[in-house]
């Protein structure tokens, strides 16, 4: 029974142009997402489109289809599920989160083109932009809920994060591609085939698997917004296998958007696309990978109470948020210190690394969510020149983000990685519980560094100690 409505009280052309208010909301909601000052509004802006999208489409449902309280029950189960998620999840926990949303989106649009196909067959349509709409949205879809799925299972540690690589793995993986993209061509081209969609289906599942576990945990997140620009495309191509505008320009605004933040990504980790997807970074190697290990060199620790007193009579600080921050939740207290230096007079900004932390934004969100303002977080672009004219750098639970040897080692793993120039201010804090590695596994120069004072303990009991000893000063 075709569930859709030709009695629907909102005629096309309305409905066109509701649809088409949809897509200019999704459009202001990117925009607002390029800054924290308007990433909120920008949210809201879009779900509401979201909102009215889902309900308009809603109406289109024939009034007496069985289908509707399965509809409708299913709708109530994904936004609760969905709002308490959202709700309850960790900070630390977003990116695989993320991974799980973005999963279940592919699998929606592999589902719904496949049973389009069994309600209609694609020679039943008998076109061939709807013949490749389906599979296309069929094998992507799939590979990105299965990607996804892998992804989510790394960065909650079910899986190990190190990458499971075996001798011809790129080539199995290969072979997989082309004989999804075979059976794809003669699918589109003969128009009927429902078990040759099947092993489609099958292939690009597997291929999905086999395309993300030799990705390192800790590029998961490149990984998971590469699988949420496919996400958009397989939401695009069931947009033109329903005949649903709105599908068409939200997954093309994911699927454009997804590619950009990828590229962003890789280009602020300093490394090719290519190098994320298929060199298997993170893979132990015989010589230890350049990783941390133990050292003569000596480093310089120091107490609270000494560094507040120093924090108190300084002109200018500069705190570096990393992901040590986001793991001790210490944004409140890193606000408290700032508000307790700037009563002394001392000049604050945050400098914020573009992958600090472990997803896009992260740093920005946990600030925000403090109510640090807008204006005293600065990009590395903006703030780099800065640190030469600074007393204090304070690094919370950052590590990689400051790491010289990302500019001067051509042999570190991290090299061309641009980096925040705290090496340049006149004394580091450096601030983590001890002297192991960042997320990278390398050494840290800095740390080493004769203008460097060592503060040892977790990210947010260091600062409450340091916002007592700033008063007392
Ligand atoms: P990291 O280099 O990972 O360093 C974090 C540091 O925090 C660690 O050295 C750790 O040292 C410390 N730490 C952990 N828990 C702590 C706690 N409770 N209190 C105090 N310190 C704590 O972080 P980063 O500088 O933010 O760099 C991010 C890294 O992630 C980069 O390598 C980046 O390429 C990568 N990455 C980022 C993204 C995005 S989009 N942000 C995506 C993929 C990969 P101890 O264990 O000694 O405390």
């Amino acid at each position: 029974m075709n569930i859709l409505a030709s009695t629907s009280f909102i005629s096309p052309n309305i409905l066109a142009i509701i649809y088409l208010i949809a897509a200019v909301t999704f459009i202001l909601g990117l925009k607002g997402l390029s800054s924290p000052k308007s990433a909120r509004r920008g949210n809201g802006i879009a779900a509401v489109g979201m909102a009215v999208a889902i309900l308009v489409s809603l109406t289109q449902i024939h009034p007496h289809a069985t289908q509707i309280i399965l509809i409708v029950i299913g709708v109530a189960i994904g936004a609760i599920v969905g709002a308490l998620s959202a709700r309850k999840v960790k900070m630390t926990a977003m990116p695989q989160m993320v991974a799980a949303f973005n999963g279940v989106g592919g699998g929606a649009a592999a589902t719904v083109a496949i049973s389009e196909y069994l309600r209609l067959g694609v020679a039943g349509r008998g076109a061939v932009v709807t013949a490749l709409t389906t599979v296309l949205s069929v094998a992507i879809g799939a590979v990105s809920f299965a990607g996804s799925v892998i992804a989510f299972a790394k960065l909650q540690e079910i899986l190990t994060g190190v990458p499971i690589t075996y001798k011809g793995q790129q080539v199995v993986n290969a072979i997989i591609l082309v004989g999804i993209l075979g059976i794809a061509v003669y699918l589109v081209a003969v128009g009927t085939g429902t078990a040759l969609l099947g092993i489609l289906l099958v292939l690009a599942l597997i291929l999905g698997v086999a395309f993300v576990l030799p990705i390192g945990g800790a590029d998961m997140p490149v990984v998971i917004s590469l699988l949420n620009a496919f996400t958009g495309l397989a939401v695009a191509a069931s947009g033109f296998v329903l005949g649903n505008t709105v599908l068409i320009v939200g997954g093309t605004l994911v699927g454009a958007s997804g590619t950009f933040l990828t590229k962003m990504m890789s280009d602020a980790m300093g490394r090719s696309l290519g190098n994320v997807l298929f060199a298997a970074v993170g893979k132990p190697t015989e010589s230890g990978g350049g990783a941390a290990g133990a050292t003569d060199k000596t480093v310089r620790s120091g107490t609270p109470d000494d560094i507040g007193v120093m924090l108190a009579y300084s002109n200018r600080v500069i705190i570096v948020p990393g992901y040590g921050l986001a793991v001790a939740q210490a944004q409140h207290a890193a606000r408290d210190l700032a508000r307790a230096l700037e009563a002394k007079g001392v000049e604050v900004s945050y400098a914020i690394h573009p992958v600090a932390g472990r997803m896009p934004g992260h740093m920005n969100v946990l600030l925000a969510e403090a109510d640090v303002p807008y204006e005293q977080l600065k990009e590395m672009d903006e703030i780099n020149d800065d640190f030469r004219n600074t007393d204090v750098t304070l690094v919370v639970g950052a590590n990689d983000v400051v790491n010289p040897s990302a500019r001067n080692e051509a042999s570190s793993p991290i090299y061309g990685m641009p980096i925040l120039n705290a090496d340049q201010s006149k004394t580091i804090v450096f601030m983590k519980r001890s002297m192991r590695p960042g997320f990278a596994g390398v050494d840290n120069p800095l740390m080493y560094d004769p203008k460097t004072i060592m503060l040892f303990g977790d990210a947010k009991d260091s600062l409450l100690k340091l916002v007592a000893a700033v008063k007392a000063a």
